[in-house]
């Protein structure tokens, strides 16, 4: 029986790549979306993945559309936390609905997706729990006070969990991305991309959203069984740890 695999953010951007990439890989998937319900409809027609709307930052709704999920497909092995947004702004200018917009939806949605699937991995002695982390909760990034200290709380979640987790089976890892193309960081001026990015990304280019989904392919297979707690770096060389 194939596994079944939830990603959130799963119908664009990094997401989608991940979600095709796990179906390519033979999963049984659930792509989660919030709100684009054209693209969704479009990723749907495209590549024949089940989607499922709902808010991550709510902790209700993710209970009863991961209750839905299992009913469809079965129990859930592998949990994608991809879902994230950005809100950028210099802290002097940065708004109390932008820090709870991205602390919401980026780093409460790792309790509420992980919560609900949590015991039925312990149950049945097996899971990969994935979060997509990024190259700024690393090393910081002016403008992203919010979204810095979430993708931070992400890998701070992951090891702890990791441990938790360990004998139970289940592997948490989590994925730093580097500067990919995708819609979010094609909405930044493409002065500051010339400018104050790419020079700083030593193979000269943006990173493909493909290339962070084989990583996940690699973490939710068997044979990255030993691997846990890690901080999986897939950046460029922009910056290493
Ligand atoms: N790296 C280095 N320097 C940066 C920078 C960056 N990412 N972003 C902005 N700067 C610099 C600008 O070049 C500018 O420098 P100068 O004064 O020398 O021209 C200075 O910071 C101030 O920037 P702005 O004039 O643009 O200030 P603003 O208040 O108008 O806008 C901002 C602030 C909204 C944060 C805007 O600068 C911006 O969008 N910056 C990009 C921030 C960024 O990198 N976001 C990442 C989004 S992608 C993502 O988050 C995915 C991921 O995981 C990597």
């Amino acid at each position: 029986m194939a596994r079944v695999a939830v990603v959130t953010g799963g119908t664009r951007g990094i997401g989608e790549a991940i979600s095709i990439a796990l179906k390519q890989a033979g999963y049984l998937v659930a792509a989660n979306y919030a709100g684009n319900d054209e693209a969704a409809a479009k990723f749907k027609a495209e590549t024949g993945i089940a989607v499922y709307k709902w808010d991550v930052s709510n902790y209700e709704s993710c209970v009863a559309g991961l209750a839905q999920v299992e009913k469809d497909l079965g129990p859930v092995d592998i949990l994608v936390n991809n879902a994230g947004i950005t809100r950028d702004a210099m802290f002097h200018k940065m708004t109390l609905d932008q820090w709870n917009a991205v602390i919401n939806t980026n780093l409460n949605s790792l309790f509420n997706m992980t919560r609900p699937l949590w015991e039925g991995m312990r149950a049945r002695k097996f899971g990969r729990v994935i979060c997509i982390s990024s190259i700024n909760g690393q090393k910081g990034q002016m403008g992203q006070a919010n979204y810095s200290a979430a993708k931070a709380g992400d890998i701070g979640f992951v090891k702890a969990l990791a441990q938790e987790g360990a004998r139970a089976g289940i592997t948490v890892n989590s994925i730093t991305p580097g500067y990919i193309a995708t819609e979010m960081v094609k909405a930044i001026d493409p002065a500051i991309i010339e400018k104050s990015i790419l020079p700083h990304i030593p193979v000269g280019r943006l990173g493909e959203p493909e290339e962070i989904a084989r990583c996940v392919v690699f973490l939710a297979s068997d044979n990255a069984g030993f691997i846990t707690g890690s901080t999986l770096s897939a950046n460029g060389g922009q910056y290493m740890v």
